[in-house]
């Protein structure tokens, strides 16, 4: 989704929803594109694994990209951007 100029990765993981940055810190590949690990989110170019819920990177925590609150409301899926 798009969020003003950002561009934002949501997913829907059994239920629970998770927004994170959806260009890699790495070489910005889009992150909506990679195949979902439990939590995590595999980058489709080089597959570096980002934690869903933290943005975390799962080999290097220092590293990360920005999340995003999600609300739902009804079947409304809200974003706080
Ligand atoms: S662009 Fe994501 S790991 Fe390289």
């Amino acid at each position: 989704m798009q969020a003003g100029r950002r561009e934002i990765a949501v997913f829907n993981i059994e239920g629970e929803y998770f927004a994170i940055a959806n260009s890699c810190p790495h070489k910005g590949a889009s992150l909506c594109d990679g195949p979902i690990e439990g939590k995590m989110v595999r980058c489709p170019w080089h597959h570096w694994n980002w934690r869903l819920d933290d943005g975390k990177l799962e080999t290097d925590p220092r590293q990360g990209l920005r999340t995003f609150e999600v609300v739902l409301d009804g079947d409304d899926v809200i974003v706080r951007a």
